[in-house]
């Protein structure tokens, strides 16, 4: 039985993945300081897997905490989402991204060292390739200046890890995830925004369940096929089982190099307009919309060449954008 860390395991994508690291096996240990979660996605947790994870209250830039955490606790694998992630908020309070998601990364990385805990997954973004000069983006695309604080977190992230797996033994994954959406087929764990969502899935339920008026489409002159921006949209729980066959990997000492990242996404670009027409179709709701100007700092389009994630992970999305559309609007019906 390997015990595996997962920080940020009560939000939106780390509580997706306890659940499937309790489906294959692994004891799972919680830190969560409750940022932008609640405690009882604990009791969610528990109720679809049946087991209860052991969690911690800690906040990771408690350098003591997390020296007592790794003192007491025998750990073969850290998977690390505990990040704040707010692109506009990062903009406003720049120093409070990077105390929070580089200063906490630097501790974990500097315990898993003294305690030879080799084996990490890090939660990175498809926002480290900007907009990228070719589409799909694979691997190699060129890594651009980051456009807010928060985008500047995850490229100067897996720069420290890069840099640390150099020196020592730990071996890391960078999952650049695309744009994660969905929720768990029992409704029971979802996407929690606080306040107004600034992305389109929440905003798109909230609509549609008169939460909000209506939604704005941020650009429709895009040089896209109906003028408004692409994105890959996965499936949480296609990207959940992700991080299993990357620490998976690691554990079995798979990895072809000590630091490797790849690329989580469907391979598919979905348009704005092309989303609200599957919402609307799966769901049978009329959504309420405006086209308006576009939202500053947008790419045009993003979507993932998944070659490599196929053919070196073994794994390939599964689910498709309807079913992570339904399972969007039957979560947020619980709300
Ligand atoms: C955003 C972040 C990105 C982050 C990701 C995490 C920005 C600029 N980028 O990506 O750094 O990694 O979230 O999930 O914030 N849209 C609307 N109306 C809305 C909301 C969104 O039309 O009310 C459009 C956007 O313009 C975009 C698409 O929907 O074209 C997806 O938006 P969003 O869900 O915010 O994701 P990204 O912008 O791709």
């Amino acid at each position: 039985m390997k015990n595996i860390l997962v920080t940020g395991g009560l939000g939106f994508i780390g509580s997706h993945t306890v659940v499937e690291l309790q489906n294959e096996g692994f004891e799972v240990l919680i830190i969560d300081n409750l940022s932008n979660s609640t405690i009882d996605v604990l009791d969610k947790i528990t109720s679809i897997t049946t087991k209860k994870p052991t969690y911690f209250n800690i906040d990771l830039k408690d350098k003591v905490a997390v020296q007592q955490f790794f003192k007491e606790n025998e750990i073969d694998g850290v998977i690390h989402f505990a990040a704040s992630k707010a692109v506009g908020e990062s903009v406003e309070k720049p120093l409070e991204y990077y105390e929070n998601n580089i200063g906490s990364l630097v501790y974990l990385l500097q315990e898993m060292r003294a305690n030879n805990v080799n084996n990490f997954i890090f939660s990175s973004s498809c926002t480290v390739y900007g907009q990228a000069d070719e589409l799909p983006i694979t691997e190699n695309a060129s890594v651009k200046p980051a456009e807010s604080p928060y985008g500047n977190t995850k490229k100067i992230g897996e720069e420290i890890i890069k840099d640390t797996t150099k020196i020592s033994i730990i071996n890391a994954i960078a999952l650049r995830y695309f744009n994660p959406i969905g929720a768990h087929k029992s409704s029971k764990i979802g996407e929690l925004p606080i306040g107004i969502p600034q992305n389109l899935i929440p905003f798109v339920t909230q609509t549609a369940a008169g939460i909000r008026k209506e939604l704005s489409v941020f650009g429709s002159n895009y040089p896209t096929s109906d003028g408004t921006a692409v994105r890959d949209y996965i499936h949480v729980v296609d990207l959940a089982k992700a991080h299993i066959v990357a620490l998976t990997r690691l554990l079995n000492n798979k990895n072809k190099a000590s630091f490797e990242v790849f690329n989580i996404g469907t391979g598919n670009g979905n348009s704005v307009l092309e989303v609200i027409q599957s919402f609307e179709k799966v769901t049978g709701k009329k959504l309420n919309y405006k086209l308006v100007d576009r939202r500053e700092g947008d790419i045009t389009a993003a979507y993932a060449d998944t070659t490599i994630a196929n053919n070196e992970l073994g794994w390939k999305a599964e689910l498709t954008l309807d079913e992570a559309l339904l399972s969007a609007w039957k979560w947020q019906q619980t709300l």
